[in-house]
């Protein structure tokens, strides 16, 4: 596995292998899981070379704290990447995303007024501005991201369609512990009694679907689930929210193919996840 930290390198490689096949990007923020290598194992499938992207995007972190106690683990990352068979990482050093005088921004409207980006002012405009250099500095051909970031997921793909942006978006499936939690980096840095709380969430989300599923009206099922999340010991739910899977609108009636959307705060911890909710 090669290792570069500078866009001309990066440039270079790119520019060698998609002369003779095509590119797969893993985007990162590094403290690598199952989730992320099974990234890696759908980029492998799809194309012939894969890339790995690592950086700790600043412009994506709304909470100065939460930028600091982000884990990093380069050299476990680098292992792991190499071991799965990646035929490069890319870890850019920060002023070859962001040279001096960087003064460009992108947003995308609209799906970025909600959930998350409600609630993490300038959130999405960092995302989507280090992802449009993620593309535009690999030159990949494809791109996958987890749907456990569902949002991200959504604004991503608007971006590439509205920007014309040459690479199609991979969705891949949100990979979980046995006892339902949902693979994050920030699990980690949960106490282990937060750890033996922590899958009360999935479950009460996946409570609630089967009774929306079954008919009862998401109004007084999400306000329950509420309940039932801060009563296992979260110490507060941000939002629980039941919106459409395509353009993310809120659904006072299960009608159409849905998502529930979760973020829920655990000792100092900031969880979130989202499941599927199909119309009975
Ligand atoms: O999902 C992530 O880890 C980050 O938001 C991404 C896409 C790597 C951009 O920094």
């Amino acid at each position: 596995m090669q290792t570069f930290t500078q866009l001309s390198e990066m440039r270079a490689a790119a520019a060698r292998w998609r002369a003779s096949g095509t590119l797969a990007v893993v985007p990162t923020m590094g403290a690598l899981h199952a989730g992320h290598l099974s990234l890696v194992e759908a980029a492998k499938a799809r194309a012939d070379r894969v890339v790995a992207w690592i950086f700790v995007n600043p412009k994506q972190f709304d909470n100065p704290e939460d930028l600091v106690n982000y884990p990093n683990h380069m050299a476990a990352d680098t292992a792991k990447l190499a071991a799965a068979g990646v035929d490069a990482l890319y870890a850019p050093a920060l002023d070859q995303v962001y040279p001096e005088g960087f003064a460009t921004k992108v947003s995308v409207t609209g799906l970025t007024d909600m959930l998350c980006g409600a609630h993490r002012p300038g959130h999405f405009d960092g995302v989507a501005t280090v992802v449009t250099k993620i593309f535009t500095q690999t030159q990949a051909d494809f791109a996958m991201f987890g749907e456990k970031d569902y949002q991200q997921l959504q604004v991503v793909k608007r971006l590439v369609t509205d920007l014309n942006l040459p690479i199609e978006i991979v969705p891949c499936a949100t990979v979980r512990e046995e006892d339902g939690l949902a693979l994050s980096s920030r699990n980690e840095r949960l106490a282990p009694k937060d750890r033996a709380i922590a899958p009360a969430l999935n479950a009460a989300m996946r409570r609630a679907a089967s009774r929306m599923q079954a008919g009862e009206a998401p109004g007084p099922v999400l306000a329950r689930a509420v309940q039932e999340i801060e009563a296992a010991g979260y110490r507060s739910v941000e939002y629980l929210e039941l919106r459409a899977a395509d353009g993310l609108t809120l659904m006072p009636t299960l009608d159409r193919p849905a998502r529930l959307f979760a973020a829920a705060h655990l000792g100092p911890v900031r969880l979130i996840d989202n499941i599927a909710v199909g119309p009975a």
